[in-house]
């Protein structure tokens, strides 16, 4: 059902302030917990744990922190996760994540995450879960910030290693409300993954993809008919087919934007090139997301605020993303009706 905050919202076309941004309550579907991991924390972790990493300061990091495509991107995550080692440091990490969406006003998380990264250099699957879990379960006790886990399928490795990956997670189904796909996209398309999103939709998992980022438009499309996803995380590159706009426009398909990922890995050389606006006004069911917010830039609200300053991001059109999280998630009916209710509040206030 798609909830139309625009007309509700007062002074609409007004451009959006922080004060506005930060009061929406949000949520965040596209965010891999890897990616969440602070230069700090990352060297904290390297410390503690007695592991070599390429950097030894923040600095030698953050210029490292240099883009140029996704691959060159996932070479240096991959590399930066091995600080992680213990239950506990999945623990740290989530818990700093979810301080950080405590602050930024996002109330319900998605986070995905890719226990292959962490099984291929020799930890226990359980080691990234337990952690993870404990992490959420205190964020919804401590922050009121709810939550559904979703387990990253690594789309550059065989179908098999993600069969053997579901398997390993079939003890901890409970803890998980979904499957995704990601890493390097181009020539690793969705329907190499049939079997295995087939066995997750059976054991009653819900299913996303990345499709689009910087893969061409016709893997959204098996994505979805192959896949069969609810959402499809990142898209942009949807509008490079027109039938396939209407379609995910008739469909109110979600699509999981994260604009400073994409100007970073320079699927766009600038903010002002960004389709999300343009998608949003033609009614498309887009939100918005900070993917690897610590190699990125910035948290959501950085995101919107990108947007502000170099789309003219107005207050109708942030509480309609907004909004649109919120419907786009996996919550219950009365959970959602309970935040968009809250939101309608916010955006109707001067
Ligand atoms: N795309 C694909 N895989 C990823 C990403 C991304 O943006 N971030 C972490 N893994
Ligand atoms: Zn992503």
């Amino acid at each position: 059902m798609k909830t139309n905050i625009a007309q509700h919202t007062y002074l609409a076309k007004e451009i959006a302030d922080p004060v506005f941004l930060q009061a929406l309550p949000k949520a965040e579907l596209h965010l891999h917990l890897e990616g969440s991991l602070e230069p700090e924390l990352m060297l904290k972790l390297a410390r503690r744990n007695g592991i070599s990493l390429p950097y030894s300061t923040i600095d030698e990091i953050k210029q490292a922190y240099n883009f140029h495509n996704l691959q060159s991107f996932l070479d240096i995550y991959y590399q930066c996760a091995e600080a992680l080692q213990t239950q506990q440091d999945f623990f740290d990490l989530t818990w700093a994540y979810l301080l950080k969406c405590h602050e930024e006003g996002v109330v319900h998380v998605e986070p995905f995450f890719d226990p292959q990264t962490h099984t291929e250099r020799g930890l226990e699957f359980k080691t990234a879960i337990l952690g993870i879990h404990q992490a959420l379960e205190q964020g919804k006790k401590d922050l009121g910030i709810s939550y559904g886990l979703i387990l990253c399928f690594l789309r550059h490795l065989p179908e098999a290693a993600a069969l053997e990956c579901l398997a390993s997670a079939k003890p901890y189904l409970s803890l998980l409300i979904g499957v995704g796909l990601d890493s390097s996209e181009q020539g690793n398309p969705p329907d190499k993954f049939t079997e295995v999103f087939k066995l997750a939709r059976e054991l009653g998992l819900k299913a996303v993809a990345h499709a689009g980022e910087e893969g061409p438009a016709h893997y959204i499309v098996q994505a979805l008919d192959i896949l069969k996803v609810h959402r499809i995380d990142h898209g942009v590159r949807c509008t490079q087919d027109n039938s396939l706009m209407e379609r995910l426009n008739s469909q109110q398909t979600p699509l999981t934007v994260c604009p400073l990922s994409n100007t970073k890995l320079k699927v766009y050389t600038h903010m002002s090139e960004h389709p999300v606006l343009k998608l949003l006004d033609l009614g498309l069911n887009v939100c918005i997301n900070s993917d690897d917010p610590a190699f990125f830039g910035g948290y959501l609200l950085a995101n919107y605020q990108a947007l502000v300053d170099d789309l003219n991001l107005n207050r109708g059109q942030a509480a309609q993303l907004a909004a649109n999280s919120i419907n786009s998630s996996f919550l219950s009916s009365n959970r959602k009706e309970e935040i968009l209710s809250v939101l309608i509040k916010v955006a109707s206030k001067n």
